[in-house]
């Protein structure tokens, strides 16, 4: 079974109350999740495989540690995973970005594919799949399957707000699959919306409400 990792540093907690607030604006909401993402992938990428390299100081020759393989990828489910690359980003400048776009269809919450490009090599990169709420869980499995599909094996999911339903459904489709993210919710309403939540997060962001 994956491991479920709950990110709850207290200034993550503190920005992520104020992005939960209804009067937030879509400005405020946006830097607000670029900066939990930041702060979240110290976490996640914790585990990133290293190699000894020799450099030369002012001092002397010496061999540490540097990050080894090839770069990884970030993989935004659209539309909301996009709000989190740049904070990413700014921790991992190296690292590619594939895109997945999905979205719920409103009478059955399904998810329905719409996009699907990821950068060359994908099997041999580390990936963490990104988008800041998991509500049933069917957008962030169905995006894993096409990545596995495509030859992707070394996957994480991150996000902000997730419904004990949506971690059941992931990590019962993908085991392999580890879970960050900053808060463990009460539940879905009968929207499929996540209760309190954030309210519907591409909306927020890109101010389509
Ligand atoms: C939202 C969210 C997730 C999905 C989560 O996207 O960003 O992708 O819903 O719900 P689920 O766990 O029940 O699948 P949405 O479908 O609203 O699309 P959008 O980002 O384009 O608005
Ligand atoms: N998608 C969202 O953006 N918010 C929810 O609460 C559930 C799905």
């Amino acid at each position: 079974m994956s491991t479920l990792h709950l990110i709850d540093h207290p200034m993550i907690q503190h920005k992520l109350t104020l992005m939960r607030k209804v009067e937030t604006s879509s400005k405020d909401f946006r830097e607000l999740l670029e900066e939990i993402a930041m702060f979240m992938a110290y976490e996640v990428t914790r585990d990133l495989p290293l190699e000894e390299v020799t450099i030369t100081t002012p001092i002397c020759e010496t061999k540490k540690n540097m990050i080894a393989g090839k770069a990884l990828v970030i993989v935004p489910i659209l539309r909301a995973g996009l709000g989190m690359v740049s904070g990413l980003h700014r921790l991992v400048p190296a690292a590619k970005v594939g895109h997945i776009g999905l979205y719920r269809d409103p009478e059955t919450h399904k998810p329905v594919e719409y996009y699907c490009k990821l950068p060359q090599g994908i099997e041999n990169r580390e990936l963490i799949v990104v988008d800041p709420m998991l509500a049933t869980g069917g957008s962030a499995s169905d995006a894993i399957t096409l990545i596995k599909q495509r030859g992707g094996k070394n996957i994480k999911f991150m996000c902000l707000v997730a419904a004990p339903e949506g971690i059941k459904v992931l990590q019962e489709a993908h085991p392999d699959v580890d879970i960050f993210t900053a808060a463990i919710d009460e539940c879905l309403n009968e929207n499929a919306y996540i209760v309190p939540g954030l309210g519907d997060a591409g909306d927020r962001i890109f101010g389509t409400l």
